[in-house]
Order: structure tokens, then sequence, then C-alpha cells
């Protein structure tokens, strides 16, 4: 898949050495209304020319430049005419190429955050004053800049903390611009991208919209294509995307699991129906996960049932429809990235039932490959999907499988489902729904007493499970409002039947997982 489905204006690219803070830079410079994306840093020269990049941006890297088997771009990128700004490792490779010298830091090396004495503003460092505050984290430093090069700013044990060549557009930092702990490091970004590359600053996360309707059309011709939709916000935003730039060629399938929450399948129905008609087809396939799920508790096992059911669905069901060219996925930057560096084009399925089987005769699309999660809630709002849709947490491809934990029946999942509609209706009237990351009902397949009336009676306990979290790696549990759940605990209790206690989860991640199957 080529580049020109993603976007076609002006861009720059980030080489990457191996830097932590590599996506992080890309998100600094897409925030200054730039486009830029991550290559790997042995891309050669010649393709990263061939795209007119106005800029290149070195990452930093834990290597050291002069270390056998480190890190290097090819030499031609120095002499190629093209602005670069080097970070940390990459200040090193601009001084290492270009005759300067880069030492080991001995005891001076310099972590955290360091004051940087600004000696000549230069382009880069226009407007930050005479001392800034810079994080640093390295080993090795530049002690002598190249030929050509001034030294803009110094910092104790950073001869060279900045330094540029104003006649070639070669800069470089030793401190990372690209972290908050760098106040000023938009400042220094946006010089390097206005100041020194010339970038006009226009792009907008709308703007990728006509940029890719328009690759879309020219990569797909008039072939069709076929969307699975799964009520996330990634495919759903995929679809209306593919949409708008297709209309008649695409053809987009929901299979119903029957383990969707409360509404779900209807509010799809509702958007995708109206928008798209007859090229949504909604297939029910409850009673065939249903029934290949009677009987089954371990929850690996019900993952797998479920996975192989969609495949078997989606292929029988996609055979019945037309014939399709391409088929295509809500895939996001981070999966490509963090599955290579953009340097291969394999997603990482994760644990996801939305996986579709890999030996379809059909070819990958994938035209939210470049986007940020948070870029593609933009797109979707801007396409029209509505707020519900595209403020959507994420929930499992396994569904409410995963939150009954023990035997599914369709009585079980029942009550999960009205118990997670009040959780969720609650956290919304108290206006917590964007602040926490993720919040459910989970069933329990034990048995508790309770008294209803006069009289003993046995029911499950619903646990309530909230989590704050950025990356859903780690999680901590929300701290919600007694008051909010004592209403949701009021509420389960008094309108589920069968439900006669509700408990908190109060486990963070690790130890615990977010999902409790
Ligand atoms: P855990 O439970 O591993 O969840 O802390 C981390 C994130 O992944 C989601 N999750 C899943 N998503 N299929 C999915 O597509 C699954 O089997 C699955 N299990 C967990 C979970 O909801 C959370 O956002």
């Amino acid at each position: 898949m080529n580049n020109r489905q993603g976007h076609s204006g002006e861009r720059v690219f980030v080489l990457d050495f191996g830097a932590q803070y590599v996506q992080l830079i890309v998100r600094k410079v897409r925030a200054l209304n730039v486009y830029a994306e991550i290559r790997p840093y042995d891309t050669p020269v010649q393709d990263l020319l061939a795209q007119r990049p106005k800029g290149i941006i070195l990452s930093g890297g834990p290597s050291s430049v002069y270390e056998e088997g480190a890190p290097h771009p090819g030499r031609e990128l120095f002499e190629a005419g093209v602005p670069i700004l080097g970070i940390c490792y990459g200040q090193q490779l601009l001084a290492h190429h270009l005759d300067g010298v880069v030492s080991p830091g001995g005891n001076e090396r310099e972590y955290g955050q360091q004051t940087a004495r600004i000696l000549t503003a230069g382009k880069l460092l226009e407007g930050c004053g005479s001392e800034m505050q810079v994080w640093m984290s390295h080993g090795d430093r530049v002690t002598q800049a190249p030929s050509g090069f001034e030294v803009l700013a110094r910092t104790e044990h950073s001869p060279c903390a900045a330094m540029g060549d104003a006649a070639r557009g070669l800069y470089g930092v030793q401190f990372h611009p690209e972290v908050q702990h760098t106040p000023l490091g938009q400042k220094v970004l946006s010089n390097f991208l206005t100041g020194v590359c010339g970038c006009s600053g226009d792009w907008r996360p709308e703007s990728f919209i006509a940029q890719s309707v328009a690759g879309l059309r020219e990569h797909i011709g008039d072939a069709r294509v076929l969307c699975a939709l799964s009520g996330g916000v990634d495919s759903s935003v995929c679809a209306a995307l593919l949409d708008r730039a297709i209309g008649d060629q695409l053809l987009c399938m929901f299979i119903d699991h029957g383990l969707m929450r409360k509404g779900e399948p209807e509010e799809l129905g509702e958007v995708f129906g109206k928008r798209l008609g007859e090229r949504f087809v909604a297939v029910d396939a409850k009673e065939r996960f249903l029934g290949r799920l009677q009987g089954v508790t371990d929850p690996e096992q019900k993952r797998k049932i479920i996975g192989e059911c969609f495949i078997r669905t989606f292929e029988e069901e996609s055979a019945k429809l037309a014939e399709f060219r391409y088929i295509a996925h809500g895939t996001l930057y981070p999966d490509v990235i963090e599955s290579g560096g953009g340097k291969t084009a394999t997603i990482k399925t994760h644990h996801n039932v939305g996986g579709l089987p890999e030996d379809m005769k059909y070819e990958n699309l994938e035209p939210l490959r470049w986007l940020f999660k948070d870029e593609v809630r933009q797109l979707g709002l801007e396409l029209g999907l509505p707020d519900e849709l595209v403020w959507r947490q994420p929930f499992p491809g396994p569904g409410l499988a995963v939150r009954v934990v023990g035997e599914i029946t369709p009585e079980r999942l029942e009550i999960t489902r009205e118990a997670d509609a009040i959780v969720r209706e609650e956290l919304r009237a108290a206006g917590l729904e964007r602040q926490v990351s993720q919040f459910f009902a989970v069933f329990t397949d034990i048995h508790s007493v309770g008294v209803m009336g006069d009289g003993r009676s046995y029911g499950h306990p619903i646990v309530v499970r909230a989590v704050e979290t950025d990356d859903f790696m780690t999680a901590d549990w929300a701290r919600l409002p007694y008051e909010v759940l004592a209403r949701i605990s009021n509420r389960i209790t008094n309108e589920v039947r069968g439900v006669t206690r509700v408990v908190y989860d109060i486990t963070s991640k690790p130890p615990g997982t977010i999902e409790w199957e």
C-alpha cells in the first residue's frame, strides 16, 4: 500500500534510530499542523527524497555513533539540501558525519532538567530568551561542532547543546524538544518547521479527508471494497471515509455475535443503515456463536471459538455478496509503528477478534494507518459520525464473552447487558464518561445471598470495573465518587433481576488486568 492513500501534502519525516520518544516527536510536529511520518533509519535516502519532504528529523536513540553496528542513515542525506534537525543521538550523527567531534560523557552525563544558556539564537532558538530549561538524557555529547556550524546554546556539561548551520539548514539539539519537561520545546520545533523548512502549517486531521479521498479513489479505481464493521471507532471511521471516497463500491458488513452491549447493534444499524442503505449488511449470527459457546467456561477457549466463528461467518457471508478486491481495516498508526516502525505492513492483530483470515484472497486496505487515535476521532466527527460512536471506549472483540465469568448463557448475557447499561448511564449522568478510560460490569459465576422482601434470595454478584489509563498497558482503578457508586449499586440491585450484590473492583494493572477473563 502506498503513501498516497494516506497523505499527499507537505510532509516531514522522522527517522527512527530507536528512540523511546519517536511517536512523541511525530505527535508534536502534527500538533504544529505539519504532517509527519516515521521512517526506519535505513530507508534509502533516494526513497525519502522522492517524496519531497520539507524537512527531516533524526530521532534520538540508545547507541553511540562511533560504536560498531550503530545505526547510521545514508551519508548522502546530509548533502541532499533538505533541512535536518538532529535530536540527541540525531545531533551526534550530524557531528559525526560532518567533521565534528562526539565524545563519551564520562562523569558528565546529563539526565533530567538542565539550564541551557543561549549564545546566539539563530533561526532555531529564536524567541527562547537567553536561558531555557531543557530536558537531557545522554551519555555522549558533541564536543566540537562541524565546520560551518555555529554553537547556539550550551549547558554545564554540553558545550554544544544546540548548533546550526543556517546556510545548509542543518540543526542539532542535544536536548529533547518533544518532551514536556522542555517547556519551550514546541517553540524550537516550530522554529525549525516554519523558519528553517518553510512549512506552511496548514495540515489538519480534517485535511486528511480531502487528501485521502483523492488517494483512495486513485488506488482503488473501480474495484469493490468490503469493510467489516465492529462498532468501534476505528472501523466506523474507516467505513465513513471509504463511503466518502468510493460510495457505491463499498459494502460494510457487521456480524452480530450476540455479545454486544445493550443498544449497540441497533445504534450501528441506525447510523450506518441510514448512511449506506443497502450497502450496510448486518449478519445475525447470534445463534451460531452462542451455540458454539454453550458449556464453555475457559476464557481462552471462548476467545478461540469466537475468533473461528467470526472468520467462518465472514467468509461465508462475504462470498454471498459479491466479488471484492479489497478488504478494509481500521489499523491505526501506533499499531503500524509497533509492528516495525512502518517498515513492514504487518499489522499487530493483538487478541482482536476483528482480525480477519490472513489467507483470504482480498488485498488489504488501511486508510487510517497514518493516524493516531485522537486524530481518528476528529476525523470521525468531521465525517459526521455521531458523538457517541466517536467517543466510544474500547470494547474487546469477544465482547461480553470476556465479561461473563464461567458459562455464557442468554440469561447471563442479559443480566450483564442490563447492569452494564446502568454503569454507563450513571457515569454519563455524572459527567465522567470521557474522564474514565474504560468502565463496565462483570457477571460473576458465584452465588451470594441477599434479602428481598421478607425472604432470603440467592443471586449473582455483579462487579463494577472502572479504570484510568493512557495506554491500556497499565491502569489504575478509577476513584469514582461514592455517590456515583451508590447509585450504580442501588439501581443494579433494584432493576436487574438475579443480582443481589454489587462490588467495586479496586485492583490496578498490574497485577490485575482490565478485563476479568
Ligand atoms: P487487559 O484485560 O489485557 O485489557 O488488561 C487491555 C485492553 O484490551 C482489551 N481487551 C481485548 N480486546 N480482544 C480485544 O479486542 C480481547 O480478547 C481483549 N481482552 C482485553 C481490554 O478491553 C482493554 O481495553
